[in-house]
């Protein structure tokens, strides 16, 4: 049972025990009912508290139930709340720590509610697609207000208890405890108070029988649904968020949870709550690898050297700045560390002016920061990132010299983003203590952290790597090695698509404006000239040598000829006015792209939108079903984080290989046999990876 019953004298104490935040799931739901019925059949108790064993009072819906059957098994979270409410004995609500989604509504089915300072409070449904499905909508504005409720059902964001505490006529909580240690002492307090009034004669209160009024109701849902169309444009659940709060001021109390209800079930049914729950699942999935016990002891990181200021250093040695954990930045030259150090300056002094930061925030985490050209002053950190130039040879003469000083049991990471990990790692005579900390520009802003795991890498290093990505608020994917990890190698087929839609007929704004209408944050070409298109030219010339049979499009090369790198040289795939960001179609590289089809003997063709997107979508999709069968990714969920936290894929299609699972397997195979026809495209490319092909023919899934 995940929920225990004590008597304290005269007052029953229902305790959610089901760690590690108390979800609501089956056993829970029935130890919760059990509880009541032997409450209610004992004379001796006249009250109950219902509270939260451990780190919460209760998270919500149990994420092991989720999407399951068993998630709404008898009794499910709507009759548990509504035994509560019609409990004949007064129930008390003791709320500490977390109260979110179910758990808040449970306490709101309560007839009083104590909670402790510090408790984080949310309906957070709106994060996974959904809305509060068990009275949230409908009694969070009768203890609230119309407008602090709908504002916390439409952000999903936690509020501090004592805030609520604050607000003028709440009726959310009955009382604030002293403090968390006191909580269950004044909440037996509470019990028996609220037990005497009741046999003095007064009513239960429920909440359900409270007023739920706008006085301007239309004037403000309107208002709000304009603010929430602006704000979430590719999410149907925020406003129907606004419809079910506006319910609960017009309709009657059981017609408001039945249109709550309703709402609920179709919105579990949408693509974009799906998408939204697969992320959700996929991102802690992420930090656990198949082979690495979750109990695995992992090393301790208090100091964090980083070797290179230049722009990946400076943004890496932020994310620990931020963590607080003390840098010592590594340089070959005084002028480079200073111009390092004025970059991270100038990065927090931005963050300041925009209200972000406090200035003496600044000032502790600039405190936390030292610099040193000398390997003799950062022999005793726990961890070192190399974010030096991208040559063999620069990076080997770094990791012997590593070798020679770092103290044993350090982790000796590399940023490096094209080379061979475990030759870097055979640098060294601690291979097992070599691994990849792959960061994505502006490394203090981009989510993404590919940890490239070395065919020699120690388990512990990974757990250890996997817990500090937390730490820095990073989601962390392991990838194994191989050219490009996952993101990479899969965008460079997504580039060359861009390339070969090129040559057939389209444009670069063309390319561009269908794929960001998906969903991407910027096209191909808006990115090449974003990230410099000399990028590409030099992994493309290394591709013309050792692999000479593949096939790209000319275009890129042409464009990289003209010296149009992009923004930094004022001109790439489109014109720049000069200090301006703007992407204009530019003439000069229609006609160059034009010119080139016709040396070609290529006559144009219209592509529509759908081939364009699917096009750079699929390509995504089949080297990723690559990389899946090589066990360079342990599961597809990860690729999507990838996609979704680095990349800029649409959060609300879930990843490339959750929206591949949505298209169906069997049509993005047939889809890629169409485009293997075409002639100007890479025929061996299209054939379907031997996993995707299976998968589509036992009409199977990625996810
Ligand atoms: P960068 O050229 O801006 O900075 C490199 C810095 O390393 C320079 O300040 C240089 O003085 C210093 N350096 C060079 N040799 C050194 C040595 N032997 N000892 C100490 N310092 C040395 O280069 P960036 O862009 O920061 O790239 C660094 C690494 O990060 C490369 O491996 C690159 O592939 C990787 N990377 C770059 C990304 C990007 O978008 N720029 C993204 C992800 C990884």
């Amino acid at each position: 049972m995940t929920a225990e019953y004590k008597v304290h004298g005269d007052v029953a104490l229902i305790t959610l025990n089901n760690p590690p935040v108390n979800g609501l799931g089956y056993e829970t739901r029935v130890g919760i009912t059990r509880g009541l019925e032997q409450a209610e059949a004992d004379p001796a108790v006249k009250a109950i508290v219902v509270t939260g064993a451990g780190k919460a009072f209760s998270g919500g819906a149990d994420i092991k139930e989720f999407g399951s059957p068993k998630a709404y098994q008898d009794p499910n979270l709507l009759s548990v709340i509504l035994a509560l409410e019609n409990a004949s004995k007064p129930v008390v609500a003791a709320i500490h720590s977390v109260c979110m989604g179910g758990g808040l509504e449970l306490a709101l089915g309560c007839h009083y509610r104590l909670a402790a300072p510090g408790c984080k409070v949310a309906l957070p449904e709106v994060k996974l697609g959904l809305i509060p499905g068990a009275g949230g909508t409908q009694r969070l504005p009768r203890v609230l207000g119309v407008e602090a409720a709908l504002n916390m059902i439409v952000s999903g964001e936690p509020v501090a208890s004592e805030r609520l505490a604050g607000l003028p006529g709440q009726k959310l909580f009955d009382q604030l405890a002293a403090s968390p240690a006191s909580l269950l002492d004044e909440a037996l307090a509470l019990a028996r108070k609220v037990a005497a009034q009741q046999a003095g004669g007064s009513v239960l209160p429920r909440v359900r029988d409270l007023p739920c009024r706008h006085p301007q109701g239309d004037a403000y849902f309107q208002f709000a649904r304009n603010m929430v169309k602006g704000m979430a444009k590719n999410f149907p659940a925020p406003a129907k968020c606004v419809d079910a709060v506006e319910a609960a001021t017009r309709m009657k109390f059981d017609q408001g949870l039945a249109f709550e209800r309703e709402i609920f079930i179709n919105l579990m049914q949408t693509p974009e709550c799906r998408a939204l729950r697969h992320v959700f699942a996929a991102e802690r999935a992420a930090s656990k690898i198949p082979d690495v016990p979750e109990d695995q002891p992992a090393r301790k990181i208090e100091q964090v050297a980083v070797i290179g200021a230049g722009t990946m250093g400076g943004g890496i040695a932020m994310n620990f700045l931020n963590a607080g954990l003390p840098v010592k930045i590594l340089e070959m030259k005084p002028e480079a560390l200073e111009r390092g150090l004025a970059t991270i300056r100038k990065n927090y002094e931005a963050q300041v002016k925009k209200g972000k930061l406090k200035p003496e925030v600044l000032e502790q985490r600039l405190a936390l920061l030292s610099t040193t050209l000398s390997y003799g002053d950062i022999r005793d950190a726990d961890l070192v990132i190399e974010a030096v130039f991208e040559e063999m040879g620069v990076k080997q003469k770094v990791f012997e010299t590593l070798d020679q000083t770092m103290k044993p049991g350090a982790i000796l990471a590399t940023n490096t983003s094209t080379l061979d990990v475990d030759k870097i790692a055979s640098f060294t005579k601690r291979p097992q203590d070599v691994v990849g900390m792959h960061f994505f520009s502006p490394a203090n802003v981009m989510k993404l952290l590919e940890v490239v795991r070395g065919g020699k890498t120690a388990k512990d290093l990974l757990a250890t790597v996997m817990q500090l990505a937390k730490k820095i608020k990073k989601t962390a994917v392991v990838s194994g090695v191989c050219d490009g990890f996952i993101g990479n190698r899969m965008i460079e087929q997504y580039s060359r698509q861009a390339g070969f839609l090129l040559e057939e007929g389209a444009t670069p704004e063309q390319v561009d404006k269908a794929i960001e209408r998906f969903g991407f944050a910027m096209g191909p070409f808006r990115m090449g000239d974003l990230a410099g298109n000399d990028i590409g030219w030099a992994i493309r010339k290394r591709r013309y040598v050792e692999q000479p049979g593949m096939k790209y499009s000319k275009t890129a090369d042409l464009l990289c000829e003209m010296g149009r790198f992009g923004q930094k040289t004022g001109a790439g795939w489109y014109d720049y006015q000069a200090g301006k960001r703007d992407a204009i179609p530019s003439e000069l590289v229609n006609k160059m792209i034009s010119e080139h089809r016709q040396a070609q003997g290529i006559t144009p063709r219209k592509i529509s939108d759908e081939e364009i997107v699917q096009r750079l979508v699929f390509s995504l999709v089949n080297e990723a079903a690559h990389i899946l069968e090589e066990g360079i990714a342990s599961k597809a969920s990860d690729i999507d984080m990838v996609y979704l936290t680095g990349y800029g894929f649409p959060l609300w299609r879930g990843g490339p290989m959750q929206y591949a699972d949505t298209v169906g397997l069997f049509n993005v195979a047939q889809a890629m046999k169409r485009f293997a026809r075409n002639p100007q495209d890479d025929a061996a490319f299209w054939q379907p990876a031997p996993l995707l092909a299976r998968l589509a023919a036992e009409g199977k899934t990625f996810n």
